[in-house]
């Protein structure tokens, strides 16, 4: 398969991405949550229950990214995870970058690390199954900020990373976020992903990315979560394509949103908006971590007896969004 077809697979029609490549500190924040030790088997068993959905990875999941320790692990009957997700027809993929690493010079900035040996584990991620991989640059707003020397720091190493991936017959998901955390207004949002999208494009270019056989992870154009005037879904719909349009070559295969804090709902309705009311050049879909994950998570518990219960979460919250990815979802639908 090409780079390009496995692009493509990643974003086909009425499926999106499973986001499961929560470091380990981060796994521990939702682990937390739920009162559960953050210990590997406990991983393995939760990351174990939402591969072995059938019903949801095989009809809604396109592709599923995994935390490095992940890829190596094996479920109860020693069926390697990554098996799993192929049983079920998915794809996996690998997140690579190292984290968000204080900027020197750049108070309150950060830029992706991970660059350094990462050919060679590319190579090895690849030996081990991965088709694709994630990198994730994070832009915070605030009052004077994002910089100029952020933005493009991030943006370049981005682009190095995406170009190494091609280099090694691995799919780039780009993921630059511009975070939804802080009072901002909606415009403002559109602004900094105006410029952020621009900033990596023109460095993908200079990097000799093949933007055919890339997937664009970028943030919705939404309020900032403390803003006191929330924009209505379809005003976020709107202003998101519209940037989208402008800064995304149509080249691009497809665009997989995070849902980066927004509600289960939330995130699904404005998927749903974009798809319902917009012609786009690209396939729109979700790549989802907590907006597909929260209500299986709290189901589960860290308990056996409740992983059934758990799964039903997860599949219902895929099939929501497997419709919204087609522009067929509707509200009435959440009752079940
Ligand atoms: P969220 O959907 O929870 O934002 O996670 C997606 C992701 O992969 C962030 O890097």
């Amino acid at each position: 398969m090409t780079l390009q077809q496995v692009a493509i697979d990643m974003v086909r029609k009425g499926q999106g991405i499973l986001a499961a490549d929560e470091s380990t500190a981060t796994i521990k924040k939702r682990f937390d949550s739920i009162n559960v030790e953050n210990n590997e088997i406990n991983r393995r068993d939760y990351r174990e229950m939402l591969f072995s959905t059938k019903n949801a990875m095989q009809d809604y999941v396109s592709g599923v990214i995994l935390f490095e320790e992940t890829l190596s692990q094996k479920a109860k009957n020693d069926q390697s995870l990554v098996e799993l997700i192929k049983a079920a027809d998915s794809i996996p993929g690998i997140k690579v970058d190292k984290g968000a690493k204080p900027l020197a010079g750049h108070p309150g900035e950060t830029v992706t690390e991970g660059l350094d040996g990462l050919r060679e584990r590319l190579e090895a991620y690849r030996e081990q199954g991965a088709k694709f991989a994630k990198w994730r640059a994070v832009i915070d707003i605030a009052e004077g900020l994002p910089t100029w020397g952020a933005v493009k720091a991030n943006a370049h190493a981005l682009a190095r990373y995406a170009a190494l991936c091609q280099e090694n017959s691995i799919v780039p998901i780009v993921e630059p976020e511009v975070l939804m955390d802080g009072d901002h207004t909606i415009d403002r949002c559109f602004d900094v992903t105006s410029f952020v999208l621009q900033t990596t494009f023109q460095e993908l270019f200079d990097a000799r990315v093949d933007l055919s056989a890339i997937v664009l992870k970028p943030n919705m154009i939404v309020s900032g979560k403390k803003c006191t005037t929330q924009a209505s879904v379809d005003e976020v719909a709107e202003k998101t394509v519209k940037c989208l349009k402008q800064h995304v070559p149509s080249i691009v295969p497809g665009i997989a949103f995070l849902s980066g804090g927004q509600s289960d709902i939330e995130a699904t309705a404005h998927l749903n908006a974009m798809n319902a009311s917009y012609d786009m050049p690209w396939n729109l879909t979700y790549s989802y971590g907590r907006a597909l994950q929260a209500a299986a998570l709290k189901a589960w518990a860290g308990e056996v007896e409740n992983e059934a219960k758990a799964a039903a979460a997860f599949f219902h919250r895929a099939k929501m969004n497997g419709l919204a990815s087609k522009g067929e979802w509707q509200a009435d639908m959440e009752a079940v």
